[in-house]
């Protein structure tokens, strides 16, 4: 079906917004919103016929092509103790985890380690004084006086929870869409389907100290792409630049950083952030999907469409490639409460048991789901939904064989 929308352009949309929206969803907020519209109201110019994995969003510029080119060979570029590697990190270069299958960009799936302390409380200890939350298995070894070594989980930690690696495909849509429709998307879900409800995580725009939605990460804790670059080229490979200046103290302790051989800033003017950041927005979103029909059908009407929403658009841009595009993510990026799938880590506005709405497009390629790569077959992923999925879960098992069959069809074409 979104095969079919794309290739006879918007108008077919509006079918495919229509249908099999179940009685429980509502019906739409106002008859008189065109339906080439999200549920924010935002109205679409263009629906993204996505390419290959790993292409470039369609429509770039001469000089955004060249900007993806360049970004894309630094997000590959291996750094060293020569280029400020460390002196804790996870890889030598985004490619270490954002690595093929299927494209460059994508997942190897790689699981990184957050730890904490929950107390009798009930609250939050980030263990920041012993290298808390994210813990950095690798370090640059022997130097001038000093040997670092990777961190390890102290003692103190009593939660600890594993993260997948995230593919990038697509994300540049999200970066290109307003935190008005993702408050609008919360907002829309809490009239109509108040126990699914999602809300959309307020963090801190380091470069303005302003309060903005996060929608990247697990737990919705970074608001941009930009960030979440300075972010990972600092806590993933240990370079600092001038938003993220400060190095990460080794296990906590930052007297240890008294042997750091590069203390100077790494990227001085931020030129590799950017480029990390190019690669990323102009990135396309994965190939569309093969199948609709009676599968998407289940999908809405068991619920999982409010969570994994199938549509939102861009806000408008003066970049074509940005500019009011209806794209198909399958996710919200709201925080959802999801019960015993909860990771158990507080970051950002997250608390302990919410987790980010995993974006569904591309799930075909995805070996290994959730979180924690805790689910191998989709059966198992949706068994582990709780809290606020647990009525979808039981809406699934209850399935019967032909509407299970069609939905789990409907899922392997994503
Ligand atoms: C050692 C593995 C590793 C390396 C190296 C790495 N990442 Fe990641 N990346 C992850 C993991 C794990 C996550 C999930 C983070 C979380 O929320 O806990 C992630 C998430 C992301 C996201 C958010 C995706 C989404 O769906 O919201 C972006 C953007 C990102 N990484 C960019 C980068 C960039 C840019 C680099 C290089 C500077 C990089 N990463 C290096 C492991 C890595
Ligand atoms: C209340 C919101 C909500 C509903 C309803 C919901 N999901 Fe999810 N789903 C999530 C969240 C949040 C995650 C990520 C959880 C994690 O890994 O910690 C997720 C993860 C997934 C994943 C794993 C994706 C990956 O790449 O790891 C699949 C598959 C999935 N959901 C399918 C479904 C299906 C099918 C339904 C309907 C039966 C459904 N979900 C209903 C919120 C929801």
């Amino acid at each position: 079906m979104r095969k079919a929308a794309r290739a006879a352009g918007a108008g077919l949309l509006a079918a495919f917004l229509g249908c099999g929206r179940p009685a429980d969803l509502g019906t739409p907020p106002d008859a008189a919103v065109p339906p080439v519209a999200d549920v924010s109201g935002q109205v679409a110019k263009t629906d993204l016929a996505g390419g290959a994995y790993g292409d470039p969003l369609p429509g770039l510029s001469a000089n955004e092509q060249s900007r993806f080119l360049d970004g894309r060979r630094a997000f590959a570029l291996n750094e060293s103790n020569l280029t400020g590697l460390g002196p804790v990190f996870n890889a030598i270069s985004c490619t270490g985890c954002h690595d093929a299958p299927p494209a460059l960009g994508g997942t190897n799936q790689r699981v990184e380690i957050r730890f904490g302390r929950r107390n009798a409380d009930g609250t939050f200890d980030p263990l920041t004084s012993r290298g808390g939350t994210l813990l950095h298995d690798h370090a640059i070894g022997a130097v001038a006086g000093f040997t670092y070594v990777g961190e390890t989980v102290p003692a103190q930690a009593n939660v600890t929870a594993g993260r997948r690696t995230q593919p990038l495909f697509g994300l540049g849509l999200v970066d290109a869409t307003p935190d008005s429709t993702f408050r609008a998307i919360a907002a829309y879900q809490a009239a109509r389907t108040p126990q699914l409800a999602g809300r959309a995580a307020s963090v801190v725009d380091p470069g303005t100290g302003l309060a903005v939605v996060g929608k990247f990460g697990w737990k919705s804790q970074i608001p941009t792409l930009f960030q979440f670059s300075g972010d990972a080229a600092l806590n993933e490979l240990g370079i600092t630049s001038p938003l993220f200046p400060d190095e990460v103290c080794p296990g906590g302790d930052c007297s240890l950083l008294a042997f750091n051989p590069l203390p100077a800033m790494n990227d001085p003017d931020g030129k590799d952030v950017q480029r990390f950041t190019d690669f990323m927005r102009f990135l396309g979103p994965p190939p569309p999907a093969h199948a609709g029909g009676p599968g998407a059908v289940v999908f809405e009407s068991i619920g999982c469409a409010v969570c994994h929403l199938p549509l939102i658009v861009t806000g408008a841009s003066s970049e074509p490639s940005f500019d009011r595009v209806a794209y198909h993510p399958y996710s919200d990026f709201l925080l959802h409460d999801m019960g015993t799938l909860g990771d158990g880590i507080v970051q950002g506005d997250a608390r302990p048991q919410e987790m980010r709405t995993a974006p569904l497009w591309g799930l075909s390629v995805q070996g290994q789901m959730l979180h924690d790569v805790r689910a191998t077959t989709l059966a198992a992923a949706i068994a582990a939904h709780d809290g606020q999925g647990a009525a979808s879960r039981a809406a699934f098992a209850a399935l019967g064989d032909a509407d299970r069959a069609a939905l789990l069809d409907f899922l392997g074409s994503l």
